[in-house]
């Protein structure tokens, strides 16, 4: 599968198969993948929080309160930590920066492993942070990601609706 062939694969997948699990060796490729990711100054400041059993995906869910949320066999929680994220001389903390290539790079490879994913940012930070045990200040929740093989495949195939290219790209 060529890069563009894959762009076009990851979408956002709001239902799953809640019948079939995710193989340990296809999830280990996809933590790998992400573990790959660039980082400003190298700093990795993320971490992943691996949300599977029962009790706390129901817990989870309080936080994103949407059906198609609730067929997710798996959420993968995406927490930075800003003692650790590279602070510009003006004082930017590039953490966002760095787990949303870290979030993509999941989100690529679980597409090609035929997995599917969705981010996940419209969450009531104070209930998921509970359920993570995060204070929300040093260790901020950025993105939830729901994982599992679609409910229906097709998905894969949904058309982009994207602005064009004139429309980003400008020449100066
Ligand atoms: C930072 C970010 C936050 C998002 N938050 C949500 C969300 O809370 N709920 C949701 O259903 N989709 C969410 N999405 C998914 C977007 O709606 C989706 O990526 C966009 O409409 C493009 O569709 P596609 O992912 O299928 O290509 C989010 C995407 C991004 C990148």
């Amino acid at each position: 599968m060529t890069l563009l062939e894959l762009a076009s694969k990851r979408v956002s997948c709001r239902a799953y198969d809640t019948a079939r699990a995710i193989e340990k060796s296809v999830l280990d490729e996809v933590f790998e993948i992400a573990r790959l990711a660039p980082s400003a100054c190298n700093k990795q400041p993320w971490r992943l929080v691996v949300v599977k059993s029962k009790s706390k995906l129901t817990e989870l869910a309080e936080s994103y309160d949407r059906d198609w949320f609730k067929t997710a066999p798996m959420v993968l929680a995406v927490v930075v930590d800003h003692t650790e994220s590279w602070h510009r001389a003006d004082g930017k903390d590039h953490a966002d920066v760095d787990a949303s290539i870290f979030v993509e790079h999941l989100c690529l490879a679980a597409a090609e492993k035929g997995l599917g994913t969705c981010w996940v940012c419209n969450f009531k930070p104070e209930v998921a942070n509970k359920v993570l045990g995060i204070d929300g200040v040093e260790k901020e929740l950025v993105a939830l990601v729901p994982i599992g093989y679609p409910a229906d495949n097709s998905v894969f195939s949904k058309p982009k609706t994207r602005k064009e290219i004139s429309e980003i790209v400008s020449e100066i």
